[in-house]
């Protein structure tokens, strides 16, 4: 009998990709396609979700063909996404009211400013457990409302949908115009600041406060159930799964357990704690979240760490100003000299997230002299993303009274050996990469082979993981310290500057 395998989807910030992966939880075939990024002003950021749809039915069956599989082979397919994106579209015609506007935008922030005067942090914490930010889709449906003529309407009329992208694909991948599914799972909903954590249900309090009307939001599913047949691209197949990226990466890490963590390196970076069934609240900075929630089992949470940019600090440095011409020659130049001279860059970009979130920060570049070269900007850039997560592993810690053992890291900068080195001396635990680093395809693929019954449990997927490389602390603690408060001083430096 021919081999059997799940399809994986991960629309990412920059880039889609589809991947399949055989029992044993490795990876068969892969089709990957980037998409324009938009930044029509400074601090915005935008995506044509056609564009993206469009991406998706080429890579699906590319993905396919390069294992020489037929749609019969597929035992289900799993959906991660960039998580916070907001997407509207048309619910007769399928087309998107204008352009997604992305997790990193920032057009949001003095909206934002006043929801932290009224009604007030607590306000919020009390019911999605989230800060005001401009990171998450509320605040950017009223800002929609507000701008946009007859928009607030059409969706009271059921007229207009929302979103975010796994919404999105569902939607079309289940048939669009022609009887799509408008659905999310609690993870993505998590995200929006519209529903209660506790109940995983759309909060009227919140919706009202908004003005967001439940005609507009999609039904909220679990994250592991046979939502319906992708017949637009592959009929017969069953999408079984879709999660937040970041919450996929987890469960590709196999953190299935009270404790576990794990950090994945993309276009930002996200630092997720399992905290089991309970919904803990962060004294410190981070986001409390839902992890999973498999059909008919407990909702398990996490606690997140959200840092807005690194591999687009990368990006930024390849692309906007020059200085290298592929990303991984970030690590070349960095290696051409001893240390960063003195250098800090702060990246926010998008203001600073976790465990600061003060959309009022933007990028600094500190300590410049004479002396400083692009071998030095490199390791500022690379030592932005090492310092980022010491200060969310310090928040993590302190929120859950334990110290981290061992980081559990994946995505496509733990390439980096430089960077995975100075991640272990700065965070002082070894740093464990394991030899499936697509953990976000591949927690995808997980919920759905386990809702599929394509995998009998979660021992199973435990035992498919495996060490491929470790990297242990080798830094003097007084170095440590000392470079640790320059770049808190720097921090310092980026902050309250959107006046
Ligand atoms: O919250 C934003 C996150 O989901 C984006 O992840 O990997 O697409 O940058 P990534």
């Amino acid at each position: 009998m021919a081999e059997r395998y799940v399809l994986s989807i991960d629309q990412g910030t920059t880039s889609t990709r589809c991947i399949l992966f055989d029992h044993r939880g490795r990876l068969v075939s892969v089709a990957q396609r980037e998409h324009q990024q938009h930044f029509p002003r400074p601090g915005w950021v935008e995506h044509d979700a056609l564009e993206i749809w469009r991406n998706v039915q080429r890579i699906v069956p590319e993905a396919m063909a390069g294992a020489g599989a037929d749609g019969g082979q597929i035992a289900a397919i799993g959906i991660a996404n960039q998580r916070e994106t907001t997407v509207l579209w048309d619910r007769r015609t399928g087309a998107p009211v204008g352009h997604a506007i992305v997790w990193q935008d920032t057009r949001t922030d003095a909206l934002v400013e006043e929801l932290r005067e009224r009604p007030g942090e607590e306000f919020f914490l009390d019911r999605c457990c989230l800060p005001p930010s401009t990171y998450f889709s509320a605040p950017r449906l009223r800002w929609l409302f507000d701008r946009t003529e007859g928009l607030e309407q059409r969706a009271r009329d059921g007229e207009v949908l929302f979103g975010t992208m796994e919404s999105w694909l569902v939607w079309n991948l289940t048939g669009g115009t022609g009887g799509g599914l408008h659905i999310t799972d609690p993870t993505n909903a998590s995200r929006t600041m519209l529903i209660n954590i506790r109940t995983l249900t759309w909060d009227p309090e919140l919706m009202d406060f908004f003005g967001v009307p439940r005609a507009m939001l999609p039904e909220i599913r679990s994250s592991a159930e046979s939502y319906g047949e992708a017949r637009a691209l592959l009929p017969g197949v069953r999408i079984t799964a879709a999660l937040g990226d970041q919450q996929a990466a987890l469960f590709g890490q196999t953190c299935f357990s009270p404790g576990e963590a794990k950090c994945t390196y993309g276009t930002g970076s996200f630092l997720v704690m399992n905290t089991g069934t309970d919904v803990v609240r962060s004294r410190h900075g981070l986001l409390t979240t839902v992890a999973y929630k498999i059909a008919n089992e407990p909702t398990v949470y996490a606690l997140e760490g959200p840092m807005a940019v690194s591999g687009s600090l990368v990006q930024w440095f390849r692309d906007r100003l020059g200085l290298i011409s592929t990303a991984p020659e970030i690590e070349t130049l960095a290696r051409t000299v001893e240390d960063n001279g003195g250098c800090y860059i702060v990246p926010a970009f998008s203001g600073l997230f976790a465990p600061h979130w003060r959309s009022d920060a933007r990028g600094v570049i500190v300590g410049l002299t004479s002396y400083i070269t692009k071998g030095h900007l490199a390791r500022a850039v690379l030592e932005a993303t090492g310092w980022q997560t010491r200060e969310v592993v310090d928040a993590m810690n302190a929120d859950s009274g334990l110290d981290l053992k061992e980081l559990k890291v994946d995505g496509g900068m733990t390439s980096d050996n430089l960077l995975m080195q100075f991640l272990a001396d700065v965070l002082d635990v070894p740093v464990v990469r394991p030899l499936v680093a697509e953990t976000v395809s591949l927690g995808a693929a997980y919920a759905a082979g386990l809702a599929a019954g394509y995998w009998p449990d979660l021992e199973v997927l435990r035992g498919n993981w495996h060490r491929a490389a470790q990297w242990l602390p080798d830094m003097d603690p007084e170095r440590r310290a000392r470079e640790y408060e320059c770049w808190q001083r720097a921090v310092e430096r980026s902050l309250g500057w959107v006046r």
